[in-house]
């Protein structure tokens, strides 16, 4: 029997039918694909998901939206294949490679952990990118490349010259990107290929990618004879290498001491690297070795240890980030990974435990790639009584509900005012230029003041100088005056605009435009807050699910409290938030601000002029149609009058305002 479709669900359905129907129609006419294409496939399978569990919900997935959209990228061949490299695992092995190829000088290279990518020059312009692709074939990612600061798009060779080496994401810059709330990416080595692999380059440049160059395909004139030679000139070309940590060996024993001193470091560098690649130094004698069918005879891969175990996955827990984002967290049998103990490994999402059917109980494989966290890779066997996971519907640590936002993964705990887990984040939103705005109360003293305990809410911040003042006099770095300033900074900000406030509360999907929108539609907050969802779905500019969240936000128990415990120390105002008049003088206006006014302050004279319709911008050119000058203006005055644009005093604008 189908199940019933709640409003909640069908709200979502809607969402990502109207959402897909959109991004489609934007990739098709535009290319210029409006999300990346994990959020894209991210969608579709949800929306396919919610179909096959709710079969009234309609039979969009496998017709009308993007049935046949190909979001592939173009393929071109490889004028030299891109080979692989064999793998040795002991330095046995290795030592019996060494002697194939008749030992001689060898040159050692970390064995980065990323994506092989081709650049093409032709008379020193980057003319192609290509992934390796099956090896014969590869992807085209020109324009991806050239968004990657490593890679240089101008180099000074003359003729056809092909470099390539590997596209890599820094393991800080990999954790940065998963905290940012959007997909997670199980370690850097993926994060790095989804982001090269894009449709769209904004989204690659977007992303921190760097490359190391290692090597060549087609080339018109060779002019070095070693490796090592090679490594010194693609480094004067302007390309990064990864000379730091290689080095010439003359025999084994040269090999094992670098492979022993890189396992050592590799903790240290900055990248993930999983083994080191022996390269016969002399160009020449690498010709003479030649290739077997898909590897080249003249290097070996010489592995660091498989950093696998076999375990049991005893419990699974919740840990809140942040931003609010609840991550699962397997409990395992402790096991010793490549000389480490391991007892807690992540499991990235919800969607990842139901996709691989990770169960409590079951034996599982764990894995240590570089020294990212530990991951559960895959059941290896589903014990008798391993018993299913339901991912929590209400947030662990505060109480409150969990939301998922429809176009990514994350699932959020929705209590952004009072969450511990999200207080520093929340309360730095909270202050922040487009919502309190209180000067003084900067990120260092937010996340000081939550360790102390002073900050359990953003209502604190009312009574902090009032129960603590006290003992910041103590602290470093606070002096009698800034205690003062920042005393008063925080009393100004008691009278607040309602669509401040309606911003710095952290209602998922409600930003500072949306909050305008709320307070000029509703006038109070009360009214906001007992609107229903067809009520505020009528409102022009807010669909379904923000309506939604809207809604639920205004129901959350915990927020509801501490928004309660906040009003307490505020007034709330609610400005005229006039509609541009289209046919109003200042309407499409460009206008420049400049010298002090008697009645206005700067920033809100702006937004005065902005909601009906000028545009305010910061330096005079023939295209300003205003400049409005205060007492003491200085060189914009002089400049308008050059230009002979006209000039408006303040008793001028007063009239026209
Ligand atoms: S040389 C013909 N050098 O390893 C050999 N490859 O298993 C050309 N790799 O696809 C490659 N670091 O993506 C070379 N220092 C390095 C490397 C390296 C990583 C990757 C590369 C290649 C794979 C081969």
């Amino acid at each position: 029997m189908a199940k019933t479709v709640d409003i909640f669900i069908k709200a979502e359905y809607d969402e990502l039918v109207k959402n897909l129907a959109q991004w489609d129609a934007a990739y098709h006419t535009l290319d210029a694909p409006l999300v990346d294409d994990a959020a894209y496939d991210a969608a579709r399978r949800r929306l396919r998901e919610l179909e096959e569990r709710y079969p009234q919900l309609g039979n969009v997935a496998s017709t009308a939206v993007g049935a046949a959209t190909s979001r592939d990228l173009k393929t071109f061949p490889h004028s030299v294949p891109m080979l692989s490299i064999k793998d040795t695992f002991t330095e046995a092995e290795t030592a019996e490679w060494l002697e194939r190829v008749g030992g001689g000088e060898i040159f050692v290279e970390p064995k980065v952990d990323g994506l092989a990518f081709s650049a093409r020059y032709e008379d020193g312009v980057l003319v192609r990118g290509l992934t390796r692709g099956d090896g014969a074939t590869g992807e085209d990612i020109t324009e991806n490349i050239k968004t990657i600061s490593d890679i240089p798009q101008k180099i000074p060779v003359g003729g056809v010259i092909e470099i390539r080496g590997e596209v890599y994401m820094a393991r800080s810059d990999f954790f940065r990107l998963n905290e940012s709330g959007g997909k997670i990416f199980a370690n850097p080595r993926n994060a790095a290929a989804g982001s090269l692999r894009q449709l769209n380059p904004k989204i690659t440049a977007a992303r921190k990618l760097r490359a190391f160059a290692y090597a060549f395909g087609e080339v018109s004139s060779r002019t070095w004879k070693t490796q090592s030679e090679f490594f010194q000139l693609l480094e004067k070309w302007g390309f990064k290498t990864t000379k730091e940590w290689a080095s010439a060996a003359s025999d084994m024993d040269d090999i094992q001491a670098q492979y022993k001193h890189i396992e050592a470091i590799r903790s240290q560098i900055p990248f993930d690297l999983d083994g080191m690649v022996c390269k016969v130094n002399d160009i020449e004698a690498q010709r003479r070795l030649g290739f077997t069918a898909n590897s080249p005879r003249w290097a070996v891969a010489y592995k660091f240890p498989a950093e696998k175990g076999i375990t049991i996955l005893r419990d699974i827990i919740i840990q809140v980030g942040r931003t609010g984002v609840l991550t699962p967290v397997a409990e395992l049998e402790p096991i010793n990974i490549g000389g480490v103990i391991v007892a807690r490994a992540s499991l990235h999402n919800a969607d990842e435990i139901e996709r691989k059917g990770f169960r409590i109980g079951d034996k599982v494989v764990i894995q240590r790639a570089g020294d990212v966290i530990p991951q559960v890779v895959e059941v290896l066997e589903h014990a008798e009584n391993s018993r299913h996971y339901e991912f929590p519907i209400k947030c662990p640590v505060c109480g409150s509900d969990v939301v998922q936002d429809p176009s990514k993964v994350a699932r959020r705990c929705i209590n952004s005012l009072s969450c511990p887990a999200m207080l520093v984040g929340e309360l730095e939103h909270f202050v922040s230029r487009k919502g309190f705005d209180i000067e003084g109360l900067g990120a260092r003293h937010i996340e000081k003041f939550v360790e102390l305990g002073w900050l359990r809410q953003p209502a604190d911040i009312w009574t902090l100088i009032k129960r603590h003042g006290a003992e910041m006099r103590g602290m470093e770095g606070f002096g009698e005056k800034s205690i003062a300033n920042l005393d008063a900074a925080i009393k100004s900000r008691a009278r607040i605009d309602l669509h401040r406030l309606l911003f710095s509360v952290g209602i998922p999907e409600v930003g500072e435009a949306t909050a305008k929108v709320l307070a000029k539609k509703f006038g109070s907050l009360e009214s906001i807050r007992s609107a229903g969802v067809e009520e505020l779905m009528k409102v022009d500019g807010i669909g379904d699910i923000m309506a939604l969240e809207i809604y639920k936000f205004f129901r959350d128990k915990h927020t509801v409290a501490a928004l309660d415990e906040l009003l307490k120390h505020l007034e709330i105002v609610n400005p005229e938030i006039a509609d541009a008049d289209e046919g109003g003088f200042w309407f499409g206006k460009k206008v420049v601000l400049t010298g002090a006014l008697v009645k206005y302050a700067r920033d809100e004279l702006k937004e005065i002029l902005e909601n009906r319709g000028a545009k305010v911008q910061g330096s005079v050119s023939a295209k300003t149609d205003i400049v409005i000058a205060g007492s003491d203006a200085g060189s914009k005055l002089d400049k308008a009058e050059q230009l002979k644009i006209r000039v408006m005093k303040e008793d001028e604008l007063l009239e026209y305002l």
